[in-house]
């Protein structure tokens, strides 16, 4: 609605501007939602950024563009100024309505946009012999979110889960698991079953101590580590299988979440081993490179120690070693130069700032972020972190990380005993379902109702809570049309596209269905799935106001009720459409 609402006045102001003898622009045409009701649907900000210019009061100006704009029009009710300088839009039913039979039954397209680019989303990124504990969730469920936003944006997207494979962590994993893959070969017996990943983390943690405590075990992982990157056959087969008995395991977690990662979505650090000489090579060219203790460095002026000394951004070691760096400069060029991204976003918490900001930076230098003149859009998504109802970083009771898998099973248990007080009558198996929806549903949302840069408190009594800003509340109001539009045995092909009349109540309903490109084209930008969740909850707020207002399948007149139907069907195709893109299901009853 906004968008048309700018396309009206900006006919209006471009008029304006030209019997002013001013130049116009479309950023002039600053259309805002006033923070109350009685100030209109929409006001107009223009006239203060034009009062400088036209050397007038911005409330002179506001009048003279409200006169203009009120001659002759069909599409505003009223016209109004207020000061210091705004115009005030109220809408007419009408207007309201053909907008509605505008997106009927197109939600999906509707929220589309016309220019098209490529985007590579960097998120999950898991490492290899460590399972995901709930500080993961949040890069793979924000990633997900906003790969699912921008494909509905109509975005090429392109979903890399750059695992942690090729560095020192995995060395000390083959150290202690290569001996025991030998066993199990001797054995007969099989690999999967004789080495989950809970078996894997305890042998890299055993490792990890070990080479903490020993220089002779350090320096033996090192050394693996060497023969691995040269390609030894035999550490490299270790290597696969542990791989891939590790991602057994995170895949099956991707499939509780639905998050949409595959295997060809893997672009781990080990696919850039043959290009990292390379791209070390194509930075000494560039003469940036600096050899300082034995290690290949660039040193970039804005980077500075707390003393105030040269950072370098390391990328050989002094070993010959490439590190996390050299694998993302790699990572850089492969997304820029091959995949042709236009925008980057790399989902990780906020410790790795200083990582990307110094990878943005040297790739600018470089010029690596620029394909045929123009620059690509690099951006790090940072987000907070997951809190007990303690204040502190969620623990188990005996202080150890919670695994994702008890947590999602805790959530779906939790969830089923709503449902069985809810909703007895429902099929054990139906409830099972709805469970898993809602469960589910409830612990992504709670992550991404909030602000991805705070830190939340992890609380399942309020994250399944049906009221407030919840996944059930939304998941519930989208339940209770369907029920309505079984009751009444509503056929959809004969509901009105749109209302044929409207109260006060529906009028704002309708403007808050009608919202909803504005709002995923802000998350776009924005890059926060809060901003949807937001407008979720209000949308399914006012359509609380409407059902216990406006009685639906018994309204007073055949007219009244068809609109109501019709109204109802774009809150459901809404609320459905937008848990999807936030990964959620929209069960028909709970
Ligand atoms: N595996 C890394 C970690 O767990 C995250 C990788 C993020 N992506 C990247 N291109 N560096 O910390």
């Amino acid at each position: 609605m906004r968008q048309i609402v700018i396309d009206h006045i900006s006919e209006y102001l471009q008029e304006f501007c030209r019997e002013c003898g001013i130049e116009y622009s479309a950023p002039l045409v600053d259309v805002q939602r006033p923070p109350r009701s009685e100030m209109g649907d929409f006001s107009l900000a223009s006239p203060m950024r034009l009062a400088k210019q036209l050397k007038k009061p911005p409330l002179e100006i506001a009048k003279s563009i409200a006169e203009k704009i009120r001659s002759g029009n069909k599409f505003f009710e009223k016209v109004e100024t207020a000061p210091p300088g705004f115009v005030n839009f109220f809408l007419k039913n009408d207007t309201i309505s053909d907008a509605l039979g505008e997106v009927f039954g197109k939600t999906h397209e509707c929220v589309k946009s016309h220019n098209p680019s490529t985007v590579v989303i960097d998120y999950s990124s898991v490492n290899i012999a460590k399972q995901m504990h709930v500080g993961h969730l949040r890069s793979t469920i924000i990633g997900d979110v906003l790969a699912r936003v921008l494909e509905a944006r109509g975005k090429t997207v392109i979903r890399q889960n750059h695992l942690g494979d090729w560095g020192l962590p995995i060395a000390m994993v083959l150290w202690k698991v290569s001996p025991v893959l030998r066993e199990i070969e001797k054995s007969g017996k099989d690999a999967s079953a004789e080495l989950p990943l809970e078996k894997l983390e305890g042998y890299y943690r055993a490792s990890a101590k070990e080479c903490s405590e020993s220089k002779s075990a350090a320096e033996e992982v090192h050394k693996i580590l060497i023969k691995l990157q040269n390609g030894d056959s035999v550490l490299l087969a270790d290597w696969k299988t542990i791989t891939r008995l590790s991602m057994h395991e995170v895949y099956r977690m991707y499939k509780i979440l639905d998050v949409k990662l595959y295997e060809e979505n893997e672009r781990g650090e080990s696919f850039y081993r043959d290009m990292l000489a390379e791209t070390v090579a194509k930075i000494s060219e560039s003469g940036k490179l600096v050899e300082s203790q034995g290690a290949k460095c660039v040193f970039l002026s804005q980077f500075k120690t707390k003393d105030g000394d040269p950072l370098p951004i390391i990328v050989q070691k002094s070993d010959g070693g490439y590190n996390y760096d050299t694998f993302d400069l790699a990572a850089l060029r492969y997304r820029i130069d091959l995949l042709h991204a236009d925008r980057i976003i790399y989902v990780t918490d906020s410790r790795q700032a200083l990582h990307f900001s110094q990878l943005f930076a040297l790739g600018k230098e470089l010029k690596w972020t620029e394909r045929s003149g123009k620059e690509a859009i690099l951006e790090h998504v940072t987000f907070g972190s997951v809190l007990g109802e303690d204040g502190k970083p969620l623990k188990t009771r005996s202080g150890e990380n919670i695994k994702l898998s008890d947590l999602l099973q805790e959530a779906i248990d939790k969830a089923h005993s709503v449902v069985n007080e809810k909703n007895p009558d429902l099929s054990s198996e139906k409830k099972l379902a709805v469970a898993m929806s809602v469960g589910i549903g409830a612990v992504k949302y709670a992550d991404l109702s909030q602000n991805r840069n705070n830190d939340y408190i992890f609380s399942f009594d309020r994250m399944l809570s049906l009221n407030g800003n919840t996944a059930p509340y939304l998941q519930y109001a989208h339940a209770r049309v369907c029920s309505i539009f079984r009751k009444g045995s509503v056929i959809e092909s004969q509901i009105p596209q749109k209302p044929l009349e409207m109260n006060e109540t529906e009028r704002l309903l309708a403007l808050k269905i009608l919202q909803l490109p504005e709002i995923v084209s802000l998350v776009e930008t924005e890059l926060r799935p809060h901003y949807l969740c937001t407008y979720l909850f209000e949308l399914a707020s006012t359509f609380a106001v409407f059902y216990d207002e406006c009685p639906i399948l018994t309204a007073a007149t055949e007219n009244q009720k068809l609109s109501r139907i019709s109204l109802c069907k774009q809150v459901r195709d809404v609320i459905s459409f937008g848990l999807s893109l936030l990964g959620i299901e929209s069960p028909q009853e709970m």
